[in-house]
């Protein structure tokens, strides 16, 4: 905390209250969440990404054309996916779950990171790394299933063992449309939701980057936490431009102390 800026712990506390005193918080994420965990975000297209541009490797086109060249690439980041562990941002989000301060989380990473800190209510609108779907039949394969087949078989793309089709992550890859169910209810809590905290997103892949506007224009506010501006800056209630993984612990502190306060006044 004696690092930060007075200007950014005032924001704490602020952010803090406006959490404690929410009816029905939820929290946005993006890959900046993670980046603490080892798995690099899009930005700077650093790394790995350097050599696999999301925008052409991570398109459906890209896929259909070459399923084998996809799969190469998701061999090489496969263990750092697999292997990543949660950082204190996430687990600063599963205890503000646990206190029952936010109802759900919307999330467009595929790491399954949230679900590994505690958190339960969780809605993937890209997917996640533990499915794999036949482009053919739709047959559906787990993580398990497609490890031992490509043990097996040793071959890229793996292939459907019904039609021998080729089987794709179940993430949404760019210019694929969201799953239905994960989209209807991001926009249906989005707009109910009062408070919506935005963490580790530069809020510029869509249809995701919208969600925020649903809240505002039910009269909703947000907190953005983000270490760079995002498009929403100046409509947000309060913006924290620092780590996710330092931030949103404090957070969680303060809303505990708020709630021993709120306690100790309630029971004098
Ligand atoms: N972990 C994952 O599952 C993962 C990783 C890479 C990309 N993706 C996918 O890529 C797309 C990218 O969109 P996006 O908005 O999620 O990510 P993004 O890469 O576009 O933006 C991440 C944002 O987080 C910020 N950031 C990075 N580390 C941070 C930290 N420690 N604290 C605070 N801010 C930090 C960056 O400056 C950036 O603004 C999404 O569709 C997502 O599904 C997912
Ligand atoms: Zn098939």
């Amino acid at each position: 905390m004696d690092t930060l800026q007075p200007i950014e712990k005032e924001s704490i506390r602020n952010a803090s209250e406006l959490l404690f005193n929410s009816k029905y918080a939820i929290v946005l994420t993006g890959a900046g969440i993670s980046t603490e965990s080892g798995i690099p975000d899009f930005r700077g297209e650093s790394g790995i990404w350097k050599k696999y541009k999301p925008k052409i490797y991570g398109s459906i086109q890209s896929f259909l054309k070459d399923p084998s060249k996809f799969w190469k690439m998701a061999e090489e980041i496969a263990p750092t996916l697999f292997n990543a562990e949660p950082n204190p941002g996430h687990y600063a989000i599963a205890d503000l779950e646990k206190l029952n301060i936010i109802k759900a989380i919307i999330t467009q990473n595929i790491d399954e990171l949230h679900q590994k800190a505690g958190n339960v209510i969780v809605y993937e609108v890209h997917g996640n790394i533990n499915r794999f779907t036949c482009l053919g039949c739709r047959a559906s394969y787990t993580k398990e299933q497609l490890l031992r087949k490509l043990k097996k078989e040793k071959n890229l793309p793996p292939g459907c063992n019904y039609c021998g089709a080729p089987l794709k992550p179940s993430v949404v890859l760019f210019g694929e449309s969201l799953p239905n169910f994960e989209k209807y209810m991001s926009i249906d809590i989005a707009k109910k939701s009062d408070v919506m905290l935005i963490a580790g997103s530069s809020l510029t892949v869509t249809p995701v980057c919208d969600l925020p506007l649903y809240t505002l224009s039910e009269g909703g506010k947000i907190i953005i936490v983000n270490d760079e501006p995002t498009y929403l800056d100046e409509r947000a209630e309060i913006v924290i431009n620092n780590k996710t993984e330092t931030i949103l612990p404090l957070i969680v502190e303060e809303i505990k102390k708020i709630k021993a306060e709120h306690e100790s006044k309630t029971h004098n």
